[in-house]
């Protein structure tokens, strides 16, 4: 399988990616940039360096730089050729180049999930949300509780609360999403790749569909 996953801020890309790995097998990877970027940020390299100041103010980081991290990864000798893709591409330069990535290396996309959630429903997943820096598991303190405290349930210590998630900078990052990104999902409309998936429901119910999803867009599409 060779999945893109879309969707506005909190939409519920890297809570369904976790399911998605659990149940497509361990032979599948999680591209998560957003993650790949915080990583940087963390460590100071150059990349975080650069990225940084989009980030915290709700932009996105130039088409250059994320797709000089593209492929990076894609170009590696060890590169796995089933993979989930979360949060990319987000405008169409980044369509564009990924198309002709995969072309290059002749492995076609197998479908695009995009999750459906107005701004109103995003906000309260946001602000009560909070990841391990670690191993970028996700929770929230309603929904996704952690065992104890605001601890990792994997043993990695105190969970953080993400810096670009004030309800400034996620209105910030909803109208990005709007502009940036509602184009590439029409662009791959029109490749007939899209599965649409409500993401409004409670997180079990949303993987359900979505599974049960992606079982008959596979059958239409002989997959
Ligand atoms: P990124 O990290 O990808 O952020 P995002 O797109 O804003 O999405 P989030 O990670 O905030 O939300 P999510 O959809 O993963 O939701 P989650 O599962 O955590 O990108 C960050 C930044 O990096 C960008 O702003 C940009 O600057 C840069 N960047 C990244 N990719 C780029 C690119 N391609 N080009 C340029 N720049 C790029 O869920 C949210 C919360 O809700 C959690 O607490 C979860 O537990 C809870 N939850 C999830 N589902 C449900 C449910 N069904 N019911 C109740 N709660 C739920
Ligand atoms: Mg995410």
């Amino acid at each position: 399988m060779r999945l893109v996953l879309l969707g506005p801020p909190g939409a519920g890309k890297g809570t369904q990616s976790d399911v998605l790995k659990e149940k497509l097998g361990h032979g599948v990877l999680h591209h998560s940039v957003g993650d790949i970027l915080r990583d940087a940020v963390k460590k100071n390299t150059p990349l975080g360096k650069q990225a940084e100041p989009f980030m915290s103010s709700g932009k996105l980081v130039p088409d250059n730089i994320i797709l000089g991290v593209i492929r990076e990864r894609f170009m590696e000798k060890n590169f796995q050729p089933c993979f989930l893709m979360d949060g990319f591409p987000r405008t169409i330069p980044q369509a564009e180049a990924f198309d002709s990535i995969l072309k290059e290396l002749r492995l076609p996309l197998t479908g695009v999930i995009v999750l459906d959630i107005p701004l109103s429903a995003i906000i309260e997943r946001l602000v009560q949300r909070r990841s391990c820096p670690v191993c970028h598991r996700v929770y929230h303190l309603k929904y996704q509780k952690p065992k104890h405290d605001e601890m990792c349930d994997e043993g990695h210590g105190a969970l953080i609360q993400r810096p670009d998630d004030s309800a400034e900078i996620i209105r910030q990052r909803f109208a990005v999403y709007e502009k940036e990104t509602l184009p590439v999902i029409q662009y791959y409309q029109k490749k007939n790749l899209l599965i649409p998936v409500v993401a409004t429901e409670s997180i079990d119910n949303v993987s359900k569909d979505l599974l049960a999803k992606i079982d008959l867009f596979k059958k239409e599409h002989v997959l």
